[in-house]
């Protein structure tokens, strides 16, 4: 990785986001659910209050000052969030409700259009519902075959026999990052896999774009999918970046008013992308505020943010395996440069959701559940995990504490 990019003060960064200053029951609060959702800087709230305050108008429809400047805010955004990921125009951005939307949109709107029974989507058991329920609803539809990457033991993609998997297939669709096991799959290669085989490469970057560098060029992606809330920026909002003449030849996702160039009773045609799949009014407030998470992370670096996260992960995988050893499980590479800062485990045969509750006790934030990715449970043999996600904000006093929370769950539960 460059080294080129300054580090920031970690402490001066934490010290931007207002909730992480709280306290509860006069002790700090110590929020591990990032993979989950992110907290907001005082660059994002200040910027759609800012927003709300003076500058609130509809978008793309009127004539007057007030309107054309919250267009020129809502564009900006789009143009912000493109820089972010490399994206080689603004237009190919299109704003959606969340990394789900995204992903139902390729499937369902490219996918209805493009694919026949029998057709072949290859999948991997790495992945959240957004990335599988959407492919199964256009299974049921059009009899497409769905054929999944299986995983090594400790998590990564088990490539051996993905020549045979992508044999005539017309979609790889992927993650850059998975949100249980914390794995970084070899998107570049994958997406050069995929179009050996003439499928499309449709990257589910949720997880991957809050935490790394991305560039959607280099990738080499058709498609790629993200969302807002988990980059410091408002829920409510997403991205689908795709490449403009697959964007081209997509149809309509959702029709009304917005996404139309002409409608007569006899039908209508649709106006240019992105705005054809942005029927009605946008999150207009929340795409200020996606702009704004985007810059707020440009200016601090992604390739320090990366840094910061795989220092963190490190220290948190040997903490928490020096303190409690063969009592925890943790799932995922133990190799941090294909790694994540998302632990997911199984602790002293303890219910995830009593360690949670227990960790609660200790306002340490902590996810329990299948994290929507129940295939993988399935695999890994549980119905559950609790998972501690580490983001920019964290350091070290959250690894510890989260250590010293553990062993209020032995002396409840016990082993
Ligand atoms: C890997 C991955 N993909 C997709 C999603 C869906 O994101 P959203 O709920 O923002 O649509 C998530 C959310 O947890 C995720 O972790």
């Amino acid at each position: 990785m460059s080294t080129e990019q300054a580090s920031p003060d970690w402490e001066k960064v934490r010290a931007q986001f207002p909730v992480l200053q709280r306290e509860i029951d006069g002790q700090p609060l110590v929020y591990l659910d990032s993979g989950n959702t992110s907290q907001k800087p005082y660059a994002v709230i200040e910027a759609m209050d800012d927003f709300l305050r003076s500058g609130y108008a509809p978008i793309n429809r009127s004539a007057y000052r007030l309107a054309a400047e919250a267009t020129d805010r809502y564009e900006g955004a789009r143009a912000s969030v493109a820089r972010l990921v490399n994206a080689p125009r603004a237009d190919e951005v299109v704003f959606t409700k969340n990394a789900t939307e995204s992903l139902n949109l390729v499937a369902q709107a490219w996918g209805a259009k493009h694919l026949r029974a029998g057709d072949v989507v290859v999948l991997t058991h790495l992945e959240h519902h957004a990335n599988i329920v959407p492919w199964q609803i256009l299974q049921e539809r059009n009899g497409i075959e769905l054929r999944w990457v299986p995983l090594t033991a400790d998590g990564q993609l088990d490539l051996t026999d993905l020549d045979t998997l992508l044999d005539g297939a017309k979609v790889f669709a992927f993650s850059a990052m998975s949100n249980v096991l914390g794995t970084i799959t070899p998107v570049a290669e994958l997406c050069a896999a995929a179009h050996r085989h003439g499928a499309l490469a449709v990257v589910d970057a949720c997880q991957f774009v809050p935490h790394n560098p991305t560039d959607v060029q280099a990738w080499g992606a058709d498609f790629v999918a993200f969302s807002s809330h988990k980059m410091c920026g408002p829920s409510g909002i997403g991205a689908l970046w795709g490449r403009a003449e697959l964007l081209d030849a997509t149809p309509p996702f959702l029709g009304g008013g917005n996404m139309i160039a002409v409608v007569r009773l006899d039908g209508f045609t649709t106006a240019p992308v992105p705005a054809k799949f942005e029927a009605g009014t946008p999150p207009i407030v929340e795409a200020v505020g996606f702009g704004a998470a985007a810059e707020y992370l440009m200016d601090l670096g992604m390739v320090a943010v990366r840094r910061h996260e795989m220092d963190l992960t490190r220290y948190a995988l040997d903490a928490l395996h020096e303190r409690y050893g063969e009592r925890i499980t943790i799932h995922g590479p133990d190799n941090i440069e294909v790694r994540g800062g998302v632990l997911s485990f199984e602790f002293g045969g303890i219910h995830p959701h009593d360690i949670s509750q227990v960790l609660d006790q200790r306002n340490v934030c902590v996810r329990a559940g299948h994290h929507c990715a129940k295939p993988l449970m399935r695999l890994l043999g549980v119905n559950a995990t609790a998972r501690a996600s580490l983001y920019l904000y964290n350091d070290r006093t959250d690894v510890d504490a989260l250590v010293d929370a553990l062993d209020g769950a032995t002396d409840i539960f016990g082993f």
